[in-house]
């Protein structure tokens, strides 16, 4: 096995969708200056795509396979797997990786892999001169070169511990948690970090302290290993052997932790699993005696760690062993938009502005009132309307207006072309909202959108005080027909039951009708002259609807003119007509009917004109 596990091209596969631990990779890759992102593809079993990550300011698309072989055939030259696969399978996942033949080095994070598993597991790596780091372990670091998973912890702890360049110092440990507090201990009293490796707490790890420690003798570039034993084993009892055996030349500072095991009785269990000395030779003092005994530099209690690590830092500088290793800026990591939002660092302007609902709370709320409660208020559907259109809770007689009006538009039978057009539409086998819309689309100045104009131009002449017959003048001299004003079948003679109905509701409940009263005056008048220029549905909707703005006491003159001229009343005829219109659709679906085609004694064809 060559000493050097990673470079700075070294590409991994991640085999989980750990999303946090891939991002914390890359942004340490940014960090380092890779120009190669160190993940080159996710293993999600069972799914597979893209998924997409920020690289530095960019972001790419990492491609998720279903499966280990799939993503190691298409990328292979990743020889390092990081497994987050959990206990119950990271077995079996780290076997398939080791067996791989691109395949150098497996990371097991997952705590819990039964020892006799993790003993296969060592078993396997020595036989196949491959290296695996863990179980239970967070991994490890070659400074700006590679980080494994969430070694290390946060971009800012990287920079902070000159993580993101190499330095001399090879380190090695048991602990995951402590292995951040020694990079950052190996920081502050040395030029940092070439390598930290944490082999994790498990009594099987699937590589050694002595196996780390020897690959930094080997390498040239580390000039000092540090590494921190733990109560419980024998491990460190072979690095005294290898001392001894004068197989490690390079000053080694080493600590066992789990000395204050003394004053517990006997047999503690310290965290990790290997940590509990089962003899007095496994005991945290014994081993830091032996290691000292045998050439190691041990510290009198890991207080006196760091001072241990820059005494033997500063004499191998003097010695003119170690040029240490330039200070190099790293990129400040562009915030994440979503955390600098949520961290208050950054405020992002909205792209529009919503002030009449809220589905974003418990309940949904129309105009702050939970829907519960308009549902409970039995204000109906016009009572709906008037929160979400105009922004107010209307008296009882006002929802019930609107709902008048919706109910009184709803239909007018399939002769009229809204429902002719969504007939014919519906008869092309069209799906029913193309049908609507067909439907909708013939609602204008003459067929159902003549509100907005009769509440404007009744309201217009009655304001600026025209008689009726001023105002008649008036629009005959624009040359316009006034809005609201006539029918093609309705007349004096065949009156609009509609318009009877909404005259008697409005009678009855508003306080005041005065522009309906003009309105009917000037329907006199015009009736004069043709018996169908009554005041038909739309005009009696928009003059009405004016005085019931008048009559609720809530409107303020400008904003009645405001909603009158905001031209949002033919949207009553709209939501009305729509029921009508779907009903029309769904009786010619019903009804199975053909496509539909105008007879020839329906056309006159006059090509001659
Ligand atoms: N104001 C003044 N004069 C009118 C009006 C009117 N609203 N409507 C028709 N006239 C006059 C015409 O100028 C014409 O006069 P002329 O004979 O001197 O030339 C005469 O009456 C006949 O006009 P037509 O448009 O042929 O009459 P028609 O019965 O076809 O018109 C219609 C019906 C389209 C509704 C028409 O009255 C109109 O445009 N009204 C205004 C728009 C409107 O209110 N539409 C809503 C109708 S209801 C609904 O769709 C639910
Ligand atoms: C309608 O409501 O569609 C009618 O008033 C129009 C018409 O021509 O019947």
């Amino acid at each position: 096995m060559k000493p050097e596990l990673f470079t700075k091209d070294t590409t991994a596969i991640v085999y989980g969708y750990h999303v946090n631990a891939i991002q914390r990779m890359l942004d340490f890759d940014y960090a380092a200056g890779r120009k190669v992102p160190s993940v080159a593809a996710i293993v999600n079993p069972g799914s597979e795509g893209v998924h997409k990550v920020f690289f530095g300011k960019g972001e790419i698309l990492l491609p998720v396979y279903r499966d280990l072989k799939s993503a190691a055939a298409r990328h292979p030259k990743s020889d390092v797997v990081v497994n987050f696969a959990s206990y119950r399978s990271a077995f079996d996942s780290s076997m398939e990786a080791l067996n791989h033949p691109n395949i150098r080095t497996v990371c097991v994070i997952a705590e819990g892999v039964p020892e006799r598993r993790a003993r296969i597991l060592a078993a396997t790596a020595a036989k196949l001169d491959k290296m695996v780091i863990g179980p239970a372990t967070v991994g490890g670091i070659k400074a700006g070169c590679f980080k494994i998973a969430n070694t290390a912890g946060t971009y800012e702890n990287i920079v902070e511990s000159k993580l993101h360049r190499p330095g001399s110092v090879g380190f090695v440990s048991k602990s995951g948690g402590l292995s951040n507090e020694c990079y950052n201990i190996i920081a502050r009293n040395t030029d940092g970090l070439y390598e930290g490796i944490a082999i994790g707490g498990d009594a099987y790890p699937g590589s050694t302290l002595l196996d780390h420690i020897l690959r930094y003798e080997a390498i040239p570039a580390v000039k000092l290993i540090v590494a921190l034993g733990e109560i419980g084993g024998t491990e460190e009892l072979r690095i005294v052997e290898a001392l001894k055996a004068k197989k490690i030349t390079k000053p080694l500072v080493i600590w066992v932790t789990g000395t204050c095991s003394k004053m517990f009785p006997a047999g503690v269990q310290f965290g990790h699993a290997g940590a509990k000395a089962g003899s007095d030779l496994e005991t945290a003092d014994a081993k830091n005696a032996a290691l000292k005994a045998a050439g190691a530099i041990v510290p009198a209690s890991f207080d006196d760690y760091g001072v241990k690590i820059n005494e033997t830092y500063e004499k191998l500088v003097k010695k003119g062993v170690i040029k240490p290793a330039a200070d190099v800026p790293a990129p400040a990591l562009p915030l994440d938009f979503a955390q600098a939002l949520k961290e208050g660092k950054i405020r992002k302007a909205t792209t529009f502005i919503n002030t009449i609902s809220n589905e974003k709370k418990e309940e949904l709320e129309y105009l702050n009132i939970p829907i519960s409660r308009v549902l409970g208020s039995g204000m109906g559907i016009g009572g709906v309307i008037g929160l979400l259109w105009f922004k107010r809770q209307l008296p009882d007689y006002g929802s019930k207006f609107l709902e008048t009006a919706l109910m009184l538009t709803a239909d007018h039978g399939p002769a009229v072309s809204g429902a002719h057009n969504a007939i014919v539409a519906a008869r092309a086998g069209k799906d029913i909202i193309s049908a609507l819309a067909s439907g909708l689309l013939t609602i204008g100045p003459r067929f159902g959108g003549a509100i907005d104009g009769a509440a404007q131009q009744f309201k217009r002449a009655f304001d600026a005080g025209l008689t009726p017959e001023q105002f008649i003048r008036d629009m005959k001299g624009k040359g316009a027909n006034i809005p609201g004003i006539g029918h093609k079948v309705k007349s004096l003679t065949n009156p609009d039951m509609r318009v009877t109905q909404l005259k008697a509701f409005c009678k009855k409940h508003f306080k005041k009708t005065d522009l309906l009263d003009y309105a009917l005056a000037v329907e006199q008048l015009t009736t004069k002259k043709k018996g169908n220029l009554i005041l038909n549905v739309d005009g009696c909707i928009g003059i009405a609807f004016v005085d019931m703005l008048s009559s609720s006491g809530q409107f303020s003159k400008d904003e009645i003119d405001n909603i009158v001229n905001m031209g949002c009343l033919n949207a009553l005829f709209v939501v009305g007509r729509s029921i009508g219109i779907f009903g029309h659709i769904f009786d010619q679906k019903r009804l199975k009917q053909p496509l539909y085609r105008t007879p020839y004694d329906e056309i006159a064809y006059m090509t001659d004109l």
